[in-house]
């Protein structure tokens, strides 16, 4: 099997409503963290989420969690994340107080 798409090196918050959902785990879609069917001609399929108490969730969008399709932590071990936070932790050194 492929891997999916990573489509954020962060996880996406929402307050949810009670009701079924599907979560993208292609990482192609244009409504994440849900499908939008655009894994339509690839292997992948989405996972169908019944939330039964509205609250905040942490959906995953590196589609790499172990407990998918929330977020579990691991993408701070991707490389993509690990160069991002470096990058914001150089910008923040070379800034200039003000
Ligand atoms: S668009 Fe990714 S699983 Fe449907």
């Amino acid at each position: 099997m492929n891997k999916p798409t990573i489509a954020g090196i962060k996880s996406i918050s929402i307050e949810m409503e009670v009701g079924v959902y599907k979560w993208c785990s292609c990482g192609l879609s244009k409504t994440q963290p849900f499908c939008d069917d655009s894994h339509i001609g690839t292997e992948f399929l989405p996972i169908e989420v019944e939330i039964t108490e509205a609250r905040r969730y942490s959906w995953c969008a590196c589609k790499q969690s172990g407990k998918k399709p929330f977020c579990d932590g691991t993408h701070k071990q991707l490389p993509e994340h690990i160069a991002y936070m470096e990058m914001i932790a150089m910008q923040a050194s070379i800034t200039p107080n003000t």
